[in-house]
């Protein structure tokens, strides 16, 4: 068998059981969320499907529950490779910044993760933080100073319609990139794949002793 042929069978984890539960929960609440938030915004569609009062209570409780299921697999023993790749996203060399700067135009020794799924991660969670925070605003209101009521609304809608946006070229990405998509289902990719997109992730796993991500 050749070199190549060899590294297209040889595959190795690029996310474990948890980390795929945590991503594909959360992409169901953020479904939920995006969908409910269609008639909160155009109130004309209210009573299409459900009760006005029935979409807001599942808006508003899939937005309280949305922290816990990355909060489960982040925070326990379980959480390990998760806590890494959560580390990762936060690390950015100046290749990187070049990267993005250039529209990827620019060859780099790419992370497990390229700069532009890292952007995309840190635009979500930061997304998350604000209409978690503002969305508790909008229901608790008289928790808070009035002058923040109004602030919190037009707050909501502008982070909302940034984190479609941000969501929809995502899933863009991914169905466009099967191989990557694949491992989010299957958990891994082939030693191909990561030469060819993540050299620098590659060449750290197979230098760490006792790794257990190749088979
Ligand atoms: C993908 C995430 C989310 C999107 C796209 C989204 C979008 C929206 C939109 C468009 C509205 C209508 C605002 C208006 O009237 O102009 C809304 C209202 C609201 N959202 Fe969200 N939201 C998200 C997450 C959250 C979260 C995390 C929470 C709670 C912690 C939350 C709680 C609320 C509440 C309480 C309202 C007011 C509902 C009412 O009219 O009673 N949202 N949201």
């Amino acid at each position: 068998m050749t070199g190549a042929l060899e590294a297209t069978r040889r595959t190795l984890v690029r996310f474990d059981v948890v980390e795929r539960a945590a991503h594909w929960v959360s992409a169901a609440m953020f479904a939920v969320l995006i969908v409910t938030a269609i008639p909160l915004y155009y109130g004309s569609l209210f009573g299409l499907v459900l009760p006005r009062i029935a979409i807001e209570q599942i808006h508003l409780w899939t937005g309280v529950a949305l922290p816990i299921p990355f909060a489960v697999a982040a925070l326990g023993p379980w959480g390990r490779r998760l806590r890494r790749d959560v580390r990762r996203v936060n690390e950015w060399t100046r290749a990187e910044i070049s990267w993005l700067a250039s529209w990827g135009r620019i060859d780099i020794d790419a992370d497990k993760f390229n700069p532009g799924q890292k952007l995309n991660a840190v635009l979500v969670a930061a997304s998350s933080v604000v209409l978690f925070a503002t969305g508790v605003i909008l229901k608790w209101f008289d928790l808070f100073p009035v002058s923040w009521r109004g602030g919190a609304t037009f707050v909501h809608d502008l982070f909302a319609w940034l984190v479609v946006v941000v969501i929809l070229g995502h899933v863009y990405m991914a169905l466009t990139h099967r191989e990557a998509l694949a491992s989010m289902l299957r958990g891994r990719v082939s030693e191909a794949w990561a030469a060819r997109r993540a050299s620098r992730w590659l060449a750290e796993d197979a230098g760490e002793t006792g790794s257990d991500s190749r088979v």
